[in-house]
């Protein structure tokens, strides 16, 4: 019994001093070669190798043995790479997709017989992203694909996903190739409205546990979105100086801008009409009168109009408008440094208090009244505040040094679009008006600043 154990023992130990090493999981790119190792150690010198067998799970790709040399299965993808009785490296130079399974090293020893070790072979293929804002999109009451975005060839496959603050329908089609990989190609729907031009979506690739974002700028063509700003209800009689801007917006830009006047007569001549600016050099009784501003894009024309009174005196309670805004800041400055020259004095003072109680007791003072509060009150109105930080026209206005027409330039920032959807709005349903927040409330008195209402050409 004994000796039984003893002769166990002895075998087993054998056996373990004979080792078949592989790697356990491979992972191989379709296309690109892959190697896949196999060592064998033996620590019993009696032992010897008669053959080496790399295996799929169905057939034997490549054999070495020590005596009768090597044989591979199919040459053109299968090689072994300096085969030796310790080592027999497989290489596939080419990696299909079905290739992707288990195989084993299989090593035949005299007089012990086989010992087999298994890897696995996973076969992936990473994808290319791309995604592009379609160009060409019209703003109608159309549903429509806005932007499109694709994961080619992909395995496993990836996923796409879009993030967007405007609301959109999502449609992904999926191609599986012949060569195990698969596309997807995913389609953002919305019906585009001119205040979407310029939003940014991104589509958001997922591939093997990794995202990988792709920002766009939808592009969306709009016929001119027009605004006129510089009357400011004080339009009196020998006033000079005074001028409409016509603002547009449009995707192409405008290409012309045209004053008229509402009733179809021809433009008095008491003002000027340049590009986009109406100037009036002296104010009389002949422009007392509406004025269209028709801009016109590549997509159409549309026009805006502005009601024009002319006073006989300056109006008393016109001041609340540029002028009066200008004023208000002035205001904030002047109470801002007087502020700032109180805090000052009252500091020099209690310093001064300080240093005399300090010489006077020569120890801590038992109370000090805290310093005078100070409150900070500004004159502006908050509807002028509202105006200044957001002003109405969301164009950055700059004036050429020979007076040409003011460039307007589009701002991309995603907020100054929703103001301008509030604007347009307001143009279309004045009943928006009458529910709009407070911000935005004060500015029907500021008429100024009052849109005029859009007229469709
Ligand atoms: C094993 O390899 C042979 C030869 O390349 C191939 O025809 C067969 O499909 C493979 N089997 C598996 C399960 O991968
Ligand atoms: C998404 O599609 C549904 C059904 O076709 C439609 O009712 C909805 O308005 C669409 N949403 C957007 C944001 O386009
Ligand atoms: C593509 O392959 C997946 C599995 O890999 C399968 O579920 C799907 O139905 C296939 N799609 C097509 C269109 O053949
Ligand atoms: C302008 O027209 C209005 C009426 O439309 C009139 O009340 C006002 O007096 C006119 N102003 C001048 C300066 O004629």
């Amino acid at each position: 019994m004994q000796l039984f154990f003893l002769l166990l023992g002895l075998l087993f130990s054998v056996l373990q001093a004979q080792d078949v090493t592989v790697t356990d999981k491979m992972t191989a790119l379709v296309g690109k070669e892959v190697i896949f190792p196999c060592t064998f150690s033996s620590k019993d010198p009696k032992v010897r190798v008669t053959q080496i067998m790399w295996m799929n799970s169905t057939v034997s790709l490549a054999v070495y043995s020590p005596h009768l040399g090597i044989h591979v299965n199919d040459p053109t993808r299968f090689q072994l790479v300096d085969p030796s009785p310790t080592s027999v490296t497989l290489k596939i130079s080419r990696v299909y997709y079905t290739d992707e399974g288990e195989y084993s090293c299989e090593v035949t020893t005299f007089p012990d017989g086989n010992l087999k070790a298994f890897t696995k072979l996973t076969v992936k293929a990473i994808p290319q992203n791309s995604a592009e804002a379609k160009s060409g999109v019209v703003a109608d009451d159309q549903e429509k694909v806005v932007a499109t975005c694709k994961s080619a060839n992909a395995r496993p496959p990836s996923q796409i996903t879009w993030h967007s603050v405007i609301p959109g329908n999502i449609s992904n089609t999926i191609t599986n190739n012949t060569d195990g990989t698969s596309t997807i190609v995913s389609d953002f729907i919305m019906t585009p409205t001119w205040t979407t031009d310029g939003m940014p979506v991104t589509c958001i690739t997922n591939y093997d546990s990794t995202d990988y974002p792709i920002p766009l700028k939808l592009s969306v063509q709009y016929s001119p979105v027009v605004t006129i700003e510089g009357f400011d209800d004080n339009w009196h009689l020998h006033r000079s100086g005074v001028f409409l801007i016509c603002n547009a917006k449009g995707n192409p830009p405008p290409t012309s801008y045209i004053w008229k006047t509402v009733d179809g007569s021809p433009l008095p001549s008491s003002v000027r009409a340049k590009d986009n600016v109406l100037y009036v050099d002296e104010v009389d009784a002949r422009v007392n009168r509406s004025f269209l501003c028709e801009v016109t894009n590549a997509l159409g024309s549309r026009a805006s109009r502005q009601d024009v009174l002319v006073r006989e005196k300056p109006n008393p309670s016109g001041a609340g408008t540029t002028g009066g805004i200008i004023g208000g800041i002035i205001a904030a400055i002047v109470g801002v440094a007087v502020a700032a020259t109180v805090i000052m004095i009252c500091r020099q003072q209690r310093r001064n208090e300080i240093a005399k109680d300090e010489e006077e007791f020569d120890g801590p003072p038992a109370y000090k009244p805290p310093p005078p509060s100070l409150k900070l009150h500004t004159e502006q109105p908050s509807g002028q505040e509202a105006l200044l930080r957001n002003p109405p026209h969301q164009h950055e206005i700059t004036y050429d040094e020979d007076m040409t027409p003011p460039k307007i330039r589009q701002s991309s920032d995603p907020r100054l679009h929703s103001a301008l959807e509030d604007e347009y709005l307001e143009q279309e349903n004045p009943i928006y008006n009458e529910f709009k927040p407070h911000e935005n409330g004060s500015r029907q008195e500021d008429h100024g600043f009052v849109m005029s209402p859009a007229v469709y050409v």
